[in-house]
């Protein structure tokens, strides 16, 4: 079909794209305990080996199949491998997000209501699930859907461009508080003592696990939005941004909280109890001797956590958004209607149930997403044209000449040797 296909404005565009994707829960809630549990800065040097080794040519794997078609996951993969089992791929990538999304807007949901509790200061007993957690969740998925159905230009990129610089500002605001409280300097320790003895193959395979979750990996999402790169963008370039900005963001996080639950003498923990139960009682401890700088610390805090999985859901949404608009010849605001309809009714389960809730996020980031990277890494390494994935990445020889065989080689042996090693360890373990 011959949709007119929108671009994003410029590199700064694509990168606060990319980055408003990658950046979200996995960086607030699970980094920060994974650097303290996992050996410190001796992790933090592992994960950004993982990082730059793995997830990187991984990204750029995406973003030459979202590119190289300027086309939708499935469309994607109809066109580059038509009739075959690839196409497979293209089904994952489009519903590994739908199942992510379901269970991620409740998150966001919850993050909302906190958000308004921070006013009082009165957070209560962590309620994860019914009907309240439902009403959150509605207005989150809704909220995301709405700004999807705005458009590729005036929807997400706009979205984006305002709330990861925003985002960045509110992190550092709060770090700056939090490690100038009494005793932050245990949680610093925490993050920066470096622990070689904990580095283990399994801490490993969780630093990557964490890096391809952060950078939104296996489920589609850098393909569909690389689809909408002009080709003259360097995708090296606005890769290296993205990864850099997520990375930033993380050791940020890790500093804004840290320090803070440290502070107040609580052990720090992962996960929703990490968010909605050890850091109110950070903000009810700060709220005794200072209820207002408490209630605007919480406050923001829990704003820019909307923010984050917001810039998030977007990305997740878009994914079958393009999907409907272009396979399907759906209106846009129809098909974003129809995905905030699935997500919420796949999301009832969740909802109701926090089990199923650990159950469906389990399954997929370990079991989806790791299988989507996989198949990703073989079809690029192995399958696609290897002179096409050269044209793409190197914009006709004309840029990245020089990387392309450390690329290639790390996508067709590193790379499938890896993640298989992880997926097979996920399901055995
Ligand atoms: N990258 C996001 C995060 O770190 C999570 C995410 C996963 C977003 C999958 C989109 C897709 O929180």
């Amino acid at each position: 079909m011959t949709t007119k296909r929108e671009h994003f404005g410029s590199r700064a565009a694509v990168i606060m794209a990319m980055a408003g994707s990658a950046i979200g829960l996995g960086n607030i809630w699970r980094f920060p305990y994974m650097v303290g549990e996992y050996g410190g800065a001796a992790f933090i040097l592992v994960f950004i080996l993982c990082s730059f080794v793995l997830s990187f040519p991984i990204f750029l794997s995406e973003a030459v199949i979202g590119r190289r078609t300027h086309a939708n996951a499935i469309g994607a993969m109809n066109k580059l491998a038509p009739g075959s089992f690839w196409t497979s791929l293209g089904y994952l990538s489009v519903i590994t997000p739908m199942v992510i999304v379901s269970y991620y807007s409740i998150v966001g949901g919850w993050s909302i209501e906190y958000f308004f509790k921070s006013f009082s200061l009165n957070f209560g007993e962590f309620r994860p699930t019914g009907w309240v957690p439902l009403l959150f969740n509605t207005i989150f998925l809704a909220c995301s859907a709405g700004i999807v159905a705005f458009g590729v230009k005036d929807g997400i990129e706009k979205f984006n461009k305002i709330s990861i610089p925003i985002l960045f500002v509110l992190i550092v605001l709060i770090m700056l508080y939090s490690v100038n409280m009494p005793g932050a300097q245990k949680g610093i320790e925490y993050l920066v003592k470096p622990d070689f003895s904990k580095l283990t193959g399994r801490t490993f395979a969780f630093a990557l696990g964490q890096s391809f979750y952060s950078m939104s990996l296996g489920m589609g999402i850098v393909i569909t939005y690389s689809s909408y790169v002009h080709k003259d963008e360097n995708l090296v370039a606005s890769g290296v941004g993205t990864v850099l900005a997520a990375l930033l963001f993380s050791v940020l996080a890790g500093f804004a909280i840290m320090p803070a639950v440290f502070s107040a003498g609580i052990a720090p923990s992962s996960g929703p109890g990490l968010v909605y139960q050890t850091l109110p009682h950070v903000f009810l401890g700060m709220g005794e001797t200072s209820p207002l700088i408490a209630t605007i610390v919480a406050a923001l805090f829990f704003f820019s956590v909307v923010v984050a999985a917001m810039t998030s859901s977007i990305s997740l949404i878009e994914v079958g958004v393009a999907y409907l608009v272009e396979e399907k010849n759906i209106k846009r605001g129809l098909a974003c209607l129809l995905v905030f309809v699935v997500a919420w009714l796949l999301g009832l389960a969740s909802v109701f149930s926090i089990n199923v809730f650990g159950k469906v996020d389990a399954f997929s980031s370990n079991f989806l997403l790791t299988f989507g990277v996989l198949l990703v890494v073989l079809f690029v390494g192995w399958k696609m044209d290897k002179k096409e994935v050269r044209e793409e990445l190197t914009n006709g020889g004309t840029v990245n000449t020089k990387i392309f065989g450390a690329f290639f080689f790390l996508v067709r042996y590193v790379a499938p040797i890896t993640v298989l090693t992880i997926f097979v360890t996920n399901l055995v373990l």
